[in-house]
């Protein structure tokens, strides 16, 4: 069937994904991800929330400047200085969209703004006109439209196109919805409001009851032409709709949604696996799509039924969405060019520095591990994306150990270039030993939030991947770290989140609840 029109995407990984509690990201790592969406064939980035602080604004800014082949947007209140902040930060983008919002539900009339439905709708109407003054490209989004009574829904969705709004998104902001009811919304947007052909309507959903993705769809057959989503559904709380997910239901049920998007699907897992290490946030193994496990077929009666026709068991080729079929690769004697490749077919352009470095690294790897699988060069070729200002670098450690008695470590840092050593017996093991001598050493005391073990590929000699999520003074930040050495691993991680935690970082505003 010949797709009859064109769903736009909407990528918010950069602004609802970085609002994930750990997932914050520096500016280095969101222009990564920028490129990479752009590469993806994203229609719209969302690049953040100017006025958070400083630091949203300079990505945002730079972002909207480094950006062709993509509008770029930021969201504001529905206040001026919101919106003119917004516009200060897009002004040098070749496509700049201002994204404003206001709560327009009974719920977050009463008890969060205070405001009887004519004020909302008159303070809606007064951004728009004010973004408008500043860009033709404006999207309105009426905060909690799900919950919001579909009369009053009906009148505001009029108002902000008649002040010059170009999409209105309507977002399940708590993810309450379910798929009926959001096709219902959509159609009686559709049938009731006499301009709505002068505006894209869009589809923002929250994956709090797991039908994110479900309601978008939902939403596309009942006529919305944007979906908003994110990279591995990372965003506020339980996430949002996950971009390769809905993607994917899109293509592949083509003959039954009769629509298309520009996204280039064989880059959706490498794009995935880069916003799963930028911001620590792992993806489950039997999450569909990018999940480890979504094109393994271990039932043997699969196997059976794979080996004579692919299509029994599989509904996408591996290959479309970004996955080679083969996993073991390389070895010892394998040369520089052929891990280029390796590198380039999982999604990583590196440069001629870089890919010396990786090189080197992969060397030394091959030394201590007989088999080198794709996972172990994404590992090696993410350690020279994440790359950041490292106050403190790992060195190496001792520890002395045995069951019931506190360990003793030592831990060798540089600290800005300078070696630094520090010994200390305390600790419930020798992972909370190190952990306690880093503590010591860098001054920085932490809460870990969480701490993770994963084997990055298969087999004993495999290398240990680690994350940890710790809070210092109201922060938090992830960190990674990878070795064949589950100690080694645990350290790299922890200073990593360490050197984050100690680069500090001005307070920032979180839009919905700031
Ligand atoms: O979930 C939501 O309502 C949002 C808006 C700011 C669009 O993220
Ligand atoms: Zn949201």
């Amino acid at each position: 069937m010949t797709p009859s029109r064109s769903v736009r995407i909407f990528d918010t990984t950069l602004r609802d994904g970085e609002q994930s509690p750990g997932a914050s990201m520096n500016l280095t790592e969101k222009m990564e991800i920028a490129q990479a969406l752009v590469a993806l064939g994203v229609d719209v980035i969302e690049a953040g929330f100017p006025i958070a602080s400083p630091g949203d604004f300079e990505s945002v800014r730079d972002i909207a400047a480094a950006v062709s082949g993509a509008t770029v947007c930021g969201l504001a209140r529905c206040s001026d200085a919101d919106i003119d902040r917004a516009w200060e930060a897009l002004r040098h983008a070749r496509q700049p969209r201002i994204h404003v919002f206001l709560a327009t539900s009974s719920i977050h009339r009463e008890f969060k703004l205070r405001m009887n439905e004519e004020e909302v709708l008159a303070r809606a109407v007064a951004g728009v006109t004010r973004a408008r003054n500043h860009c033709d490209d404006i999207e309105f989004s009426p905060e909690d439209a799900a919950r919001t009574e579909i009369d009053f829904l009906c009148r505001v969705v009029e108002a902000v196109i008649a002040a010059g709004a170009t999409t209105v998104n309507i977002p399940d902001t708590v993810g309450y919805a379910t798929p009926s009811q959001m096709h219902h919304v959509i159609k009686s947007l559709r049938d009731r409001v006499p301009n709505i052909d002068r505006a894209v309507i869009s589809v923002h959903c929250h994956d709090d009851l797991g039908l994110a993705v479900a309601n978008s769809l939902a939403a596309v057959e009942a006529g919305a032409g944007q979906v908003e989503c994110t990279i591995n559904g990372i965003g506020e709380r339980a996430g949002n709709c996950s971009l390769e997910e809905v993607v994917m239901a899109l293509k592949t049920r083509g003959d039954y949604y009769g629509v298309d998007t520009r996204i280039v699907t064989q880059k959706l897992v490498p794009t995935s696996r880069l916003v799963a290490n930028v911001t620590g946030i792992q993806v489950p193994r039997n999450k569909a799509i990018v999940g480890r496990n979504a094109f393994a077929h271990e039932a043997g009666i699969h196997q059976d039924g794979m080996l004579k026709e692919r299509r029994t068991y599989e509904i996408m080729r591996p290959e479309d969405v970004g996955l080679e079929r083969t996993d073991l690769v390389l070895g010892k004697h394998s040369g520089r060019a052929a891990l280029a490749d390796r590198a380039k077919a999982l999604g990583y352009q590196l440069t001629v520095e870089q890919l010396q470095t990786v090189f080197e690294r992969f060397k030394l790897l091959a030394d201590r591990k007989k088999e080198i699988y794709d996972g172990d060069i994404a590992a090696l070729c993410e350690q020279q994306f994440a790359a950041l200002p490292e106050q403190f670098t790992f060195e190496g450690y001792t520890v002395t150990s045995a069951s019931g008695a506190a360990p003793t470590v030592t831990l060798r840092v540089l600290q800005n270039g300078v070696p630094q050593t520090v010994t200390i017996t305390a600790g419930d093991g020798p992972i909370d030993g190190i952990f306690l001598a880093i503590e010591k050493l860098t001054g920085v005391t932490t809460v870990c939030r969480d701490f993770r073990v994963q084997a990055v590929t298969v087999g004993k000699d495999a290398q240990a991947e680690v994350t940890v999520e710790l809070e210092h003074a109201g922060q938090q930040q992830r960190g990674r770290g990878v070795s064949t050495d589950s100690l080694e691993a645990a350290a790299k991680a922890f200073l990593a989140a360490v050197n984050r935690l100690a680069l500090g970082g001005t307070p920032r505003l979180h839009p919905q609840t700031g």
